[in-house]
């Protein structure tokens, strides 16, 4: 069961990188198949709930993970539910999940709400919930750690990534650890208003997965980063115009989150870029103008 995830690329930023004498390394996971890192984990989520006789999945979603699990249940020719926040995901993603013929179900309130009616709806209906919480996703995309480490010929000293729920940075910590790596540094970065921020994929009130997120980090030395709407555009804006790659704003964040001028010449610094620029097109009119 695969629409060809992973296998993504690590580009050098050349000049990003420039100022400070630090290497600076993007995985970009835009290029999935869907356009996030949602479909690492997907795919097997979606193959072993098959295996396990599973008719429908159900997901609660800021947009990717349903239109990952839309994308990987057309595939396997069963249900998918997706569950979100009305006015949460991007009309992009919604539009990826219509087209695979998932069914939306919308609630009025806020990604959390969302989460818990769509635990009820799968405890209901007797189907496969496919958020973070299912360990075969973190399986699936503990992957990109040992991607990485397979592209760079070694583990980097730092990964950054965007913290909404949490689950990436469980899987990565994970790869990390399972690879012989538990005190790589990972900088998880949220919005510093988690209920507001603009960048609608990371807009997560309670991150599911919070004492995991803190565990990793404390045991790391590292600390969770937050960055406000205005610092993520900035870095959002630097990564199409001085890199030439598009991302969604929510992916930038680890770029905002961190003072690269703070390490040490020669660091390898990686940030994973979570999804793909088309994903959210309208941020290019919604983000405040700031930064070059
Ligand atoms: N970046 C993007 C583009 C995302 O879509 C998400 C999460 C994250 C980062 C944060 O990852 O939750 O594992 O810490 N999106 C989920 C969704 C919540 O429903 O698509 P996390």
């Amino acid at each position: 069961m695969t629409l060809g995830e992973g296998s993504t690329p690590l580009l050098r930023a050349g000049r990003l990188s420039a100022g400070p004498g630090v290497e600076v390394w993007l995985k970009c996971e835009g290029a999935n198949p869907t356009g996030s890192f949602k479909d690492r984990g997907m795919a097997l989520a979606v193959a072993k709930a098959v295996e396990a006789g599973a008719r429908a999945i159900v997901c609660a979603s800021t947009g990717n993970t349903a239109a990952s699990a839309a994308a990987y249940a057309a595939r396997a020719g069963i249900e998918a539910v997706v569950v979100h926040a009305a006015g949460g995901p991007a009309s992009s993603k919604l539009a990826q999940v219509r087209a695979a013929g998932a069914r939306l179900v919308e609630v009025d309130g806020s990604f959390d709400d969302a989460f818990a009616a769509a635990e009820e709806l799968a405890e209901r209906e007797g189907a496969v919930v496919v958020n973070s919480t299912n360990p075969d996703r973190i399986e699936g995309q503990k992957t990109a750690a040992l991607e990485i480490i397979e592209q760079l010929g070694g583990p980097p000293d730092v990964l950054a990534l965007p913290y909404g729920g949490g689950g990436n940075t469980v899987a990565y910590a994970k790869g990390f650890l399972e690879a012989g790596f538990p005190t790589l540094e990972i900088v998880p970065v949220q919005a510093a208003d988690r209920t507001t921020t603009s960048a609608s994929a990371i807009r997560i009130p309670t991150p599911v997965h919070r004492a995991e997120v803190d565990d990793a980090v404390a045991r790391r030395g590292g600390t969770v980063v937050s960055v406000t709407d205005d610092e993520i555009a900035v870095a959002w804006r630097s990564l199409a115009r001085q890199e030439g790659i598009f991302c969604e704003p929510a992916s930038a964040a680890a770029l905002a989150g961190i003072d690269l001028a703070g390490f040490a010449e020669g660091t390898r610094v990686v940030f994973v870029l979570t999804g793909h620029g088309l994903k959210d097109p309208d941020a290019l009119d919604r983000l405040p103008e700031v930064g070059r």
